[in-house]
C-alpha cells in the first residue's frame, strides 16, 4: 500500500464544503500536430542532446522520505520521485509542470495549463506578493468530499462519507475511527482496485487501452450500484475520458502502436509514481520515425471510446429509478 501527506482535518472539513471544480486534463481540441512536432525539435536541441539510453541520467528514481508530500496526481508524483520538480512535493512553481509535459511525454503545455490555472483558482496554490505561484502536492487533494474523475486506483471520497459520519453531532470529537474515515483512508492507493486493473492484462506482460476502456467502465458501474454519493457530470466524463488514456499512452514503447505498454510500467506507476528504468518518451526514443499526428490522432480515438463507454454508463443509469442525483452537477 502506497500511502502519502496527510492534510488536517480542519483542512478536509473546509474543502468539503467550499470544494467544487474539476481538474480538467484535456485533450486541446485545437491541436496541431505539426506545429507542436516542430517546437518540440526545437526544444529537444536545445534542451541538449538526448538518447533513450540517457535520458533519465540526473533523474533517477528515488522514493520519497517520510517529510516529502505526494498528491493525487500520478505523473505529477512521478515528476517529484524523479527530481524534475522538487523532490520534497513542495513550493512547486506551478507551471512548470505543463511546461514538463513535452520534454517528458511528447505533449503539448496547453493540455496541462487547464488543471494549473484551476488549481489557482481552487485556492491550492500559493500566490506571492512578487507572483510566484507555489503549489505543495498535497493540496491537490483538497475538495476530498468529491468525486475526483472516477480515480483508476484511488478509493471513491463518497464511500467513506456514510450518513453516521455526516450527523456526527456538533461538538463530537473525531475518534480514531472517525479520523481514519474522514482523513486518512482515501490517500492510499486501493490494493483491490490496483488488481482489479492489473488483472485484466491477458497475457501478464501487457496492458492495453481496451483494458483501461472495461477498468473505467467498471469502476463506474460499481460507483453507481455502491457509492450514494458518487455524482458525475459532462465534465468529469471529458476530464477522465482523457485521464484514462495517459498512463498506457505514455508508458508505451511502440513506435506505431499507441495501444499498449508494459503491464509492469503500469505496476509501477500506481505503486511507486515512478518510469521504468529505460523509459524515454517516444520522440526521443524513435525520432523521426515517430509521428506527432498519429500519435495524437491515436489519444483522440482513445479518448472517444472511453467517452463513449461513461455517456452509455450514464444512460443506463438515468434510466434507473432515483438515480438523476448522480447527474445533479
Ligand atoms: C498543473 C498540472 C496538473 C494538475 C494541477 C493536476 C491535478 C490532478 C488532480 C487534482 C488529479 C486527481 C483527480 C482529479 O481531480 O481530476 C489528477 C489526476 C490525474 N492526473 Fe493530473 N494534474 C496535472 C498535470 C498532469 C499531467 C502533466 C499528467 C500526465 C501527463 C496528469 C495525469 C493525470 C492522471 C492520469 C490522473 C488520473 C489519476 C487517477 O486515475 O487516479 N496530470 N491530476
Amino acid at each position: 500500500m502506497v500511502s502519502y501527506g496527510k492534510p488536517s482535518t480542519i483542512l478536509f472539513i473546509a474543502s468539503a464544503i467550499s470544494a467544487r471544480v474539476a481538474s480538467a486534463h484535456r485533450f486541446p481540441e485545437d491541436f496541431d500536430s505539426e506545429k507542436f512536432a516542430a517546437e518540440l525539435k526545437e526544444l529537444r536541441v536545445s534542451a541538449g542532446q538526448v538518447t533513450a539510453d540517457n535520458f533519465l541520467d540526473g533523474n533517477e528514481f528515488i522514493a520519497p522520505g517520510g517529510k516529502d508530500v505526494r498528491g493525487p496526481c500520478p505523473f505529477i508524483n512521478v515528476m517529484a520521485n524523479h527530481g524534475y520538480i522538487n523532490r520534497s512535493g513542495r513550493n512547486v512553481p506551478v507551471f512548470d509542470i505543463p511546461a514538463l509535459a513535452p520534454l517528458l511525454f511528447d505533449f503539448p503545455k496547453s493540455m496541462f495549463t487547464r488543471p494549473a490555472n484551476q488549481a489557482i483558482f481552487d485556492g491550492q496554490v500559493d500566490v506571492g506578493s512578487t507572483g510566484d505561484l507555489l503549489l505543495d502536492l498535497v493540496r491537490l487533494w483538497d475538495r476530498p468530499g468529491e468525486e475526483r474523475d472516477i480515480s483508476q486506483v484511488f478509493p471513491n471520497p463518497g464511500l467513506a462519507l456514510t450518513e453516521e459520519l455526516l450527523s456526527l453531532p456538533v461538538g463530537s470529537e473525531l475518534k480514531a475511527d472517525n479520523r481514519e474515515a474522514f482523513v486518512d483512508f482515501r490517500y492510499t492507493v486501493d490494493e483491490d482496485l490496483l488488481q482489479q486493473l492489473l488483472s485484466l492484462s491477458e497475457d501478464g506482460k501487457t496492458m492495453t487501452q481496451e483494458q483501461h476502456n472495461t477498468h473505467l467502465t467498471n469502476r463506474l458501474e460499481d460507483s453507481f450500484a455502491h457509492d450514494e454519493f458518487f455524482r458525475f457530470s459532462d465534465d468529469d466524463t471529458e476530464v477522465a475520458a482523457t485521464q484514462y488514456v495517459l498512463p498506457c499512452i505514455i508508458l508505451g514503447t511502440d513506435v506505431k502502436d499507441f495501444s499498449f505498454c508494459s503491464r509492469s510500467s503500469i505496476e509501477g506507476l500506481w505503486r511507486e509514481f515512478r518510469f521504468p528504468d529505460d523509459f524515454a518518451p517516444r520522440s526521443v526514443r524513435f525520432g523521426e520515425a515517430f509521428s506527432m499526428s498519429d500519435y495524437g490522432d491515436a489519444f483522440r480515438g482513445f479518448m472517444e471510446d472511453n467517452v463513449h463507454v461513461i455517456e452509455e454508463a450514464r444512460e443506463e443509469e438515468k434510466q434507473k429509478p432515483g438515480a438523476v442525483k448522480a447527474f445533479a452537477m
